[in-house]
Order: C-alpha cells, then sequence, then structure tokens
C-alpha cells in the first residue's frame, strides 16, 4: 500500500447531499489530521453553476471542530475547486480535461485523479464513458481511479450490465466500488476479533454456535427520502449489499493475508456457499413487512404509505428479515438470520453470535435456562464496542443463575479519534488500498443470492406484506423465522435485552 500522493480527487455531484454530509466534512478530518498529501485538491463537479468562491462558501458551513481546527477551514478551502458541467453530455468533457490539466500545472499536483461518482445511479455508465472518450481512464502520467457508489445495480441482470459497462473503460483495479459498512472502524475490527484472538477462533463453527443475528435497526423512517426509497425497498437498500458484507466478515475463513485479494477471496467463497433460495423459501424463511401509522408518546408517526413521495398503495417492504445457511465445513447447519427495518425501536446494528448451551444443564431445576446465556455482541453501531454474556451465579444460599455481561465500548478509548467510514475509504482510495471496496464478481454473486427474492415477490402477489406499527420490531411473526429462541431485542441501554422499550 502507497502512502497517499499528489492527487486531485474529482467529485462528481458536488452539490448533492452525500458530498455535504459526508464527503467534505471526511476531507476535512484527514486534513486535520494531516492525512491528505500536501499537494491536493478537490474538484467539485456538477450542473449548479458555482463558482470556485460559491463552492466554498457553500462548505463552509457543513465543517465542525474545536476553535482551533475552525482555524484550518480557510487552508482547507483553498484546496476545494468548482467546475460546472453538463455530466451526461460526453461532448463537454474536454473541459474538465483542460480544467484539471491548468489545476495540476498551477498547483503544482501530479496528475492522479480520482473520480468519485456521487451521482443519480443513471449517469454510472455515462460519466466512466465520457472521461474515456477524453482518455481519463488512461494512466499514462498517473493514476485514474473511480469510486462508485451504491446502489450498484438494481438486480442482477443491473449489476452485470454496469460491470461490464465499467471494465470498457477501465480495469477492475481502477474500480473501487463502495460499501461505506466496510469502513466502519466496528465492521473491520471484526476480522481482528477474530483472527487476533486464540479465544474465540477454536469456537467460531458449528460445532459451538447455535445461530447467528445480523440486525440493522433505524429508528427514523424514510424521511425525504421517500421517492427514491419507494422503488428500492430495505431488502436492496441494506441487505444486498450492507449486510451481506456484514455477514461476508462474520463468516469467512482466515484470509492468508490481509490484503485486499486474500480478503475479497474469502468473502467470495463465503458468498459461494451461501444456499440457494428457492421459491418456497421466500414463503417460509422471508418475512417482509411495511411501517404503519401509531403514536408514539404524544406524537403522531406516519406510516410509510403517507411519506412524501411514496405511493399511497405501496407495497414496497420497509422491513426485511431472512434465515440463511452458509453451506460450507464451518458453518454447516447454523441458522443466520439478518434482519432490517426502518422506525424501529432503536437504531443499532450488531453482530449477536448465540453460542450452543452446555451439554447437560445442572441448574435447569431451578432456573428457567436461558437459551441465550452466552452471546457475544458486536455492536457496529451506535456506540461501538463488544458485549460478551455469561451465566452468574446470584450470590446466596441457592444456585440462582443470572445473565450477566462483560462490555467494552470503543469510547473507553477516548484518546483515539474514531475515523468515519467515508474518512477510512476516502483514504484507503487515495493509497490504492482497494481492500474495503467491493469486487465486481462478489457484487454480482450478492445478487445472484437475492434475485430468486425478488423474482418471487415479483410473481407471487400473494406472498403477504405484514404492517406493523412504526416503533415496534417489526411484524409480530417475526420471532418465528428463530427456531427456539428470539431474536435479541436491544434496548435504548444497548447492553441490556428487554422486550419492551422506552421510545
Ligand atoms: C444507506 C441506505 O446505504 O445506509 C439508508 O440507503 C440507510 O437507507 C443507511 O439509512 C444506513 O447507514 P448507517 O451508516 O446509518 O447505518
Amino acid at each position: 500500500m502507497d502512502t497517499a500522493k499528489s492527487q486531485i480527487l474529482v467529485i462528481f455531484g458536488a452539490s448533492g447531499d452525500l458530498t455535504k454530509r459526508k464527503l467534505i466534512p471526511a476531507l476535512f478530518e484527514l486534513y486535520k489530521q494531516k492525512l491528505l498529501p500536501v499537494k491536493f485538491a478537490v474538484l467539485g463537479v456538477g450542473r449548479t453553476k458555482f463558482s470556485d468562491d460559491d463552492f466554498r462558501e457553500r462548505t463552509k458551513s457543513f465543517l465542525s471542530g474545536t476553535p482551533e481546527q475552525m482555524s484550518l477551514i480557510p487552508a482547507f478551502l483553498k484546496k476545494l475547486f468548482y467546475q460546472s458541467l453538463a455530466t451526461e453530455d460526453c461532448h463537454k468533457y474536454p473541459v474538465l480535461k483542460d480544467r484539471l490539466t491548468v489545476l495540476s500545472h498551477q498547483h503544482l499536483i501530479s496528475k492522479n485523479f480520482i473520480f468519485y461518482l456521487s451521482t443519480p445511479p443513471s449517469l454510472y455508465s455515462k460519466i466512466p464513458a465520457s472521461l474515456a472518450s477524453v482518455g481519463l481512464n488512461k494512466q499514462e502520467d498517473g493514476f485514474r481511479r473511480l469510486i462508485v457508489e451504491k446502489p450498484f445495480g438494481t438486480d442482477l441482470s443491473s449489476a452485470r450490465l454496469l460491470n461490464k459497462q465499467l471494465l470498457k473503460y477501465f480495469e477492475e483495479e481502477q474500480i473501487y466500488r463502495i460499501d461505506h459498512y466496510l469502513g466502519k472502524e466496528s465492521v473491520q475490527n471484526m476480522l481482528v476479533t477474530r483472527f487476533a484472538n486464540g479465544i474465540f477462533e477454536p469456537i467460531w463453527n458449528q460445532n459451538y454456535i447455535h445461530h447467528v443475528e445480523i440486525t440493522s435497526a433505524e429508528e427514523l423512517g424514510v424521511e425525504l427520502r421517500g421517492g427514491y426509497y419507494d422503488n428500492i425497498g430495505a431488502m436492496r437498500d441494506m441487505v444486498q449489499n450492507h449486510l451481506m458484507q456484514l455477514l461476508g466478515m462474520v463468516a469467512m475463513e482466515p484470509p492468508v493475508v490481509i490484503s485486499a485479494d486474500a480478503i475479497r477471496n474469502e468473502t467470495m467463497k463465503v458468498f459461494q456457499s451461501l444456499r440457494p433460495i428457492k421459491e418456497e423459501d421466500v414463503f417460509h424463511n422471508v418475512i417482509r413487512g411495511q411501517y404503519m401509522e401509531s403514536k408514539i408518546g404524544s406524537n403522531n408517526i406516519p406510516g410509510y404509505r403517507q411519506e412524501q413521495g411514496v405511493c399511497p398503495e405501496s407495497r414496497t417492504e420497509t422491513f426485511f428479515a431472512i434465515k440463511a445457511y452458509v453451506d460450507n465445513w464451518r458453518w454447516s447447519g447454523v441458522p443466520f438470520y439478518i434482519r432490517t427495518g426502518k422506525r424501529l425501536p432503536t437504531m443499532v446494528t450488531e453482530v449477536v453470535i448465540t453460542f450452543k448451551q452446555t451439554p447437560h444443564h445442572l441448574f435447569k431445576e431451578i432456573n428457567t435456562y436461558c437459551n441465550e446465556c452466552n452471546q457475544l455482541v458486536i455492536r457496529i453501531q451506535p456506540d461501538e464496542g463488544i458485549l460478551l454474556k455469561f451465566a452468574m451465579k446470584v450470590p446466596g444460599a441457592s444456585f440462582n443463575v443470572q445473565n450477566v455481561g462483560m462490555d467494552f465500548h470503543y469510547s473507553e478509548l477516548s484518546h483515539e479519534h474514531l475515523p468515519t467510514a467515508y474518512e477510512r475509504l476516502l483514504l484507503d482510495c487515495m493509497q490504492g488500498d482497494a481492500t474495503l471496496y467491493l469486487r465486481g464478481d462478489a457484487v454480482e454473486r450478492a445478487w445472484e443470492y437475492v434475485q430468486p427474492i425478488l423474482d418471487t415477490w415479483q410473481n407471487n402477489s400473494d406472498i403477504p406484506l405484514y404492517g406493523y406499527p412504526a416503533g415496534s420490531w417489526g411484524p409480530e411473526n417475526v420471532d418465528n423465522l428463530i427456531e427456539n429462541g428470539l431474536w435479541r431485542y436491544p434496548c435504548k441501554n444497548l447492553s441490556k435485552d428487554e422486550n419492551y422499550c422506552e421510545l
């Protein structure tokens, strides 16, 4: 892996939401930590007509920090430039090429360019073709890298087509497909938890693990994204990408080395081992739901169908749960339960490993034996950390057993800055490290896995879409997916499990 060389980051869609909420703050954070190359510029590109100064002025309001850090803003802003361009028109790209030449000459920046596609997906194939039409894909006088935001396709065939279109102009090594979940510190820590600790890996298999849960719950609804979301739904929005990547991290074999290829090969093997979904599985092992109007405290929460941009008869799922199997030597017979939803009681993403019970229950006469006595909870967000739950004797005369937890919070490492996903991913791309980006074949494989669900939903209008009150944990039959158990229902205090939460 190189250190970040002198380079220009070109952001297409520079006036958009992602740029202001995530990319610019991440770049400022890298700047504060002196991780950006000294000779560096950001060129925002978009259809909106801005001057460099307009762009800087607009950007300013998205930057934050201590008073000392805020004093760095003027110098940071000097690194930002803007080019207005009809990005969908390939004839306009000579203007972009000229601007990049001028910028690199004027500011003595090498001709290393990253092109970040933060645009509507309809431009994901057009922009690379237009860049190629003016030679901006060729790596003769510097590197050329392309970052592609999600969604990478909306089904298997569109993902395959997009890969084909990108590979027409760029080599696989030049393409960085983003999944911001892989940039999360706690997701990467999963590799360390598993492969740097002699205590976990020996029991990380079907001999000792009963089942695995992967949950990503959001408290918010679709907010202002109804128009987009209504064509997508929870499965495409969260499962095919983010949650399958988490599954890859939990289930992979140890990579031979920590390198992009080694790690991505192992994730790919997990995806290849997923038990294919048949039509009947969609009836029995998949549950979809949609949030309905409800009252939380004194607030009336609108149902999904009342949200702006959503069709009043919409059948789009805002909740999705699946029971999946990884059919290989390590995981044979272990169910993986994956669930995600909007308007659930709290915001949390976590992986829960439930270990098998002891072979002989010495204390079952005295206690209702708990199926989930031994759990390892890997909290991805918020309050990143790890919780290990085990049974302990309650002090006193009898053998009363109680479940207790050993809880580690990243926040305890208060001197360490916890980088955001976009900080990490941007820096990696600048350094030419693709480990935390998706490879084309794995994206296609993930789509291949979920495609039968999309097909079955489309072909069987009688498959139920369950309503659930906004603020609840989803459709009530979702517990039926898990044999002899329940999902973990973390409360606001994330190290406690409770069935009812304060809302
Ligand atoms: C995005 C989805 O990719 O991930 C959103 O489009 C979702 O719908 C978001 O809210 C969740 O990301 P995070 O990092 O907040 O868990």
